[in-house]
């Protein structure tokens, strides 16, 4: 029965934070980018995300690798390469 429930709660989690989020997403991004701390723009807000896409890919990568206010250099993921960065940057700006 327990375990039946760690496994019912472990889906419910795996749905609210989207099933196919890369997996430095939980550790890094997310927690600004879920609920929009510090003016982030939030995951799945596509509107939010238009405006930065204009700038381009490299400079979003740029800014996360640099920072930007709110946002500390490397968005708390210090192992994420350019790769891993678009790929978290293209699930955030895709509607959930
Ligand atoms: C500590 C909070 C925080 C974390 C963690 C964080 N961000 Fe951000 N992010 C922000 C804030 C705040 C902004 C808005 C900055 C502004 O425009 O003033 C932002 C903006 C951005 C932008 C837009 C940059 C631009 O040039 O307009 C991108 C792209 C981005 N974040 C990607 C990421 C990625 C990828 C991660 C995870 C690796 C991440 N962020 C982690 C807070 C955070």
């Amino acid at each position: 029965m327990k375990k039946l429930f760690a496994v019912a709660l472990m889906s419910l989690a795996a749905s609210a934070w989207g099933a196919d989020a890369p997996p430095k997403y939980q550790t890094s991004c997310f927690a600004c980018h879920m609920s929009g701390a510090a003016g982030a723009p939030k995951t799945g807000d596509t509107a939010a995300w238009e405006e930065r896409m204009a700038k381009g890919m490299d400079a979003l990568v740029a800014s996360v690798k640099n920072g930007l206010n709110g946002m500390p250099p490397t968005g708390l993921c210090a192992d994420c390469t350019d790769e891993e960065y678009k790929a978290l940057i293209e699930f955030m700006a895709a509607p959930q």
